[in-house]
């Protein structure tokens, strides 16, 4: 795996120290993917507290968990409906709400951010809990698109510093990309790693490398297929269908960024583009400016490449 050269380096340095178990853990940002992250932690026996702005969005981020479990006890529990009530009682027992972060992590094992995809409020907050996390208390960040190291930076705990790179829907998807920077130790990265799997996902090693693995593969692709539409190749339609049908992928490229979102994907570009100027893959696309400068951001905002009602 590729990070088994990372790993064999720190083989000194880390035979002494055990990785933590993580048991309580804060969760920043209670959106998308913050409380998808606290349901399926609270959901596989974490103490879960969840953290955002306000009560009201917390108070929503709840309800929306409590939906999503009923939604999988439908299936996993279709036959036995009182151990599928019993099993969303027990996970929601396990989550509680906070707006104050600062104090959260007190008795965090693992603090977690799923905020706003902005350097400079990540750093922020960090720099905040690290003043007020114990020692032993694991960072981490479910960033997309910025350096794990970046937003380490701002804290005093960069061998306590790594990346969970969760899936949207996060119930749903079983993938997560650990991601440790070269700052990252070797105990920290295990527990990270040990902590999505006790999550029931599937984890991979990745560097703190822009897109780490996954995202580094597919914006290019999709933007490639936006350029191959530019350049008179094909229909989006006929892009879509084909990589469809003869890729076998559940959605076409252009299907996907209206998905994702065009102001998302345009976002994600522009930073890499930022690091890497002379990278063609991540040039700009003239089509995809042109959608978010109008609005068009895809499915959220009703159009995209397509409309939609
Ligand atoms: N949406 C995706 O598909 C996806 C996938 C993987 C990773 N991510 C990453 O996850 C992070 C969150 O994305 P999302 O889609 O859940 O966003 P979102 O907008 O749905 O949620 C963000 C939440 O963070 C809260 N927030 C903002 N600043 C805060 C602060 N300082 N303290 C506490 N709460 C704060 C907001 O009120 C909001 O509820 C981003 O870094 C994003 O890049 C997103």
């Amino acid at each position: 795996m590729a990070f088994f050269g990372h790993h064999m380096c720190r083989a000194f340095s880390s035979s002494a120290f055990r990785s933590v178990a993580i048991k309580h853990v804060v969760i920043i940002g209670g959106g998308q993917m913050g409380a998808g992250i606290a349901q399926v932690a609270a959901s596989t026996g974490h103490q879960v507290t969840l953290v955002d702005t306000s009560d009201a969005i917390l108070t929503k981020a709840v309800k929306g968990i409590e939906a999503s479990l009923k939604r999988v006890v439908k299936k996993k529990f279709a036959d036995k409906p009182e151990a599928g009530v019993a099993f969303i009682e027990k996970a929601l027992r396990n989550v509680s709400i906070a707006t104050d972060a600062a104090a959260a992590v007190q008795s965090a094992d693992l603090a977690l951010e799923a905020i706003v995809e902005n350097l400079k409020v990540k750093q922020d907050l960090f720099s905040v809990l690290d003043k007020t996390a114990p020692a032993h208390t694991i960072f981490a960040s479910n960033t997309s698109s910025l350096p794990i190291g970046d937003i380490a930076s701002a804290t005093s705990r960069l061998d306590r510093f790594g990346g969970l790179h969760f899936f949207n829907p996060v119930p749903m998807m079983k993938l997560v990309e650990v991601i440790g920077t070269s700052a990252t130790s070797q105990e920290t990265f295990d527990s990270l790693m040990n902590f999505s799997n006790a999550l029931g996902k599937t984890s991979v090693s990745c560097k703190d490398t822009p897109g780490f693995i996954v995202n580094r593969l597919l914006v290019p692709y999709m933007l490639e297929a936006v350029r191959l539409h530019e350049r008179g190749h094909g229909s989006k339609e006929d892009i879509d269908v084909a990589m469809k049908l003869g890729a076998g992928y559940p959605m076409g490229p252009f299907e996907l960024l209206d998905y994702v979102g065009l102001d998302t994907a345009k976002f994600i570009l522009d930073g890499w583009s930022a690091m890497e100027p002379t990278n063609p893959l991540f040039s700009p696309s003239p089509l995809l400016n042109k959608l978010v400068a109008d609005g068009k951001f895809g499915k959220k905002t009703g159009e995209g490449f397509y409309k939609y009602k």
